[in-house]
């Protein structure tokens, strides 16, 4: 199977090649551009891609790739909003994710989130490198006894209900297909209005989309914190600015923003930022984003390559398909 990878970084490199080393049926050609209308050309004469969250994978391109001979998408992550389902199965085309490489990878990430903003040790560390230890405007607030709520109690929510629990959180859970577990189960409402924190981990969808809104916000306790590791578009970025300016929202924790695909996994730092909603959004001194890193440890990039090599295999000796997106 030839392999046509898009989005390649650099950290990748090292875990794939050591997942395919014995592996000689799978060959590996890795392209930096990402995948769109415009580089679905390089796919020309390849079995498969491979791609990642910021690939565009639309109507046009599936058909582009269905011509050029392509049969498999790999997706090397476990959302596949970013493909559209209905157009790569007219066109006969498998599609395979890698439904759990770390869920607590993330959850962690959302308790980094979560600690920096409420403790303020990135101010912290750097009011210690200029000899400063006033504490004034450090005052932070404990987890212990504050009430999580968390919507979407999949892999990475259910990660992150234990981790909670550990802090003596009380969690609540809004999620169609819940299970009774170490929380309490709730529906939106009642988790938007009751919650000092509360962290998105449901997927993207057209019922989720903007879910976070000005309506949402209305809802919320004054000064909540607000943790998305999700997808972008689970917000809306303009209320998110509004609620920001009015207090509502007290601290805003983001890995993910509507817009990633122009700004993440790339140095910009030479150029000006055209996207105003970002910077304004990254202006505010409560603040904090990372740029879409929450599944980025060794642990998780070792089961993506993993994975991603088995989903390969797989279609590649007629297999039955573990991971198939359906
Ligand atoms: P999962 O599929 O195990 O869990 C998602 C849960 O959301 C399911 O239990 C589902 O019933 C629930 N859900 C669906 N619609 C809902 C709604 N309207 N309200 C409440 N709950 C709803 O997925 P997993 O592995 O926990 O991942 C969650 C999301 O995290 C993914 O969709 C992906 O977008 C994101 N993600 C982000 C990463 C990062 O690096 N920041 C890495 C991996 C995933």
């Amino acid at each position: 199977m030839n392999i046509a990878f898009f989005s390649t970084q650099k950290y990748e490199l090292p875990f794939f090649e050591q997942s395919t080393r014995d592996h000689r049926d799978i060959k590996i050609t890795y392209f930096e551009q990402a995948l769109s209308e415009q580089t679905a050309i390089l796919a020309n004469g390849f079995d498969a891609i491979c791609i990642f969250v910021n690939d565009t994978v639309n109507a046009t391109v599936i058909e582009q790739l269905a011509s050029q001979g392509i049969n498999t998408i790999l997706l090397r992550c476990a959302g596949f909003n970013n493909v559209d389902l209905p157009a790569a199965k007219a066109h006969n085309l498998k599609v395979l994710r890698v439904p759990a490489y770390s869920p607590e990878a993330v959850a962690e990430h959302c308790i980094a989130l979560m600690l920096t903003l409420s403790r303020k040790t990135h101010k912290a560390y750097n009011r210690v490198r200029e000899d400063n230890f006033d504490l004034n405007g450090l005052l932070g607030f404990n987890l212990h006894n504050k009430t999580v709520g968390i919507v979407g109690c999949g892999k990475i929510g259910l990660a992150l209900c234990n981790i909670l629990n550990g802090f003596g959180a009380n969690v609540l859970v809004c999620d169609p297909y819940a299970q009774p577990g170490n929380y309490t189960i709730t529906d939106i409402d009642t988790l938007l209005s009751q919650s000092d924190v509360i962290s998105l981990h449901c997927p993207l969808t057209e019922q989720t989309h903007h879910l976070i809104n000005d309506e949402a916000f209305s809802k919320m306790k004054t000064g909540v914190m607000l943790i998305n590791t999700s997808r972008g578009a689970l917000l809306n970025s303009k209320a998110c600015i509004s609620a920001l300016k009015t207090k509502k929202l007290g601290y805003l924790g983001l890995d993910v923003y509507e817009q990633e695909s122009e700004l993440f996994f790339k140095n910009h730092s030479d150029e000006i930022n055209q996207d105003d909603i970002f910077s304004r959004l990254v202006s505010f001194k409560n603040v904090l984003v990372t740029g879409h890193q929450g599944f980025f440890t060794q642990e998780a990039l070792t089961e993506i390559a993993n994975t991603t090599l088995l989903n390969a295999l797989e279609v590649n000796e007629g297999r039955p398909l573990t991971n198939e997106v359906l």
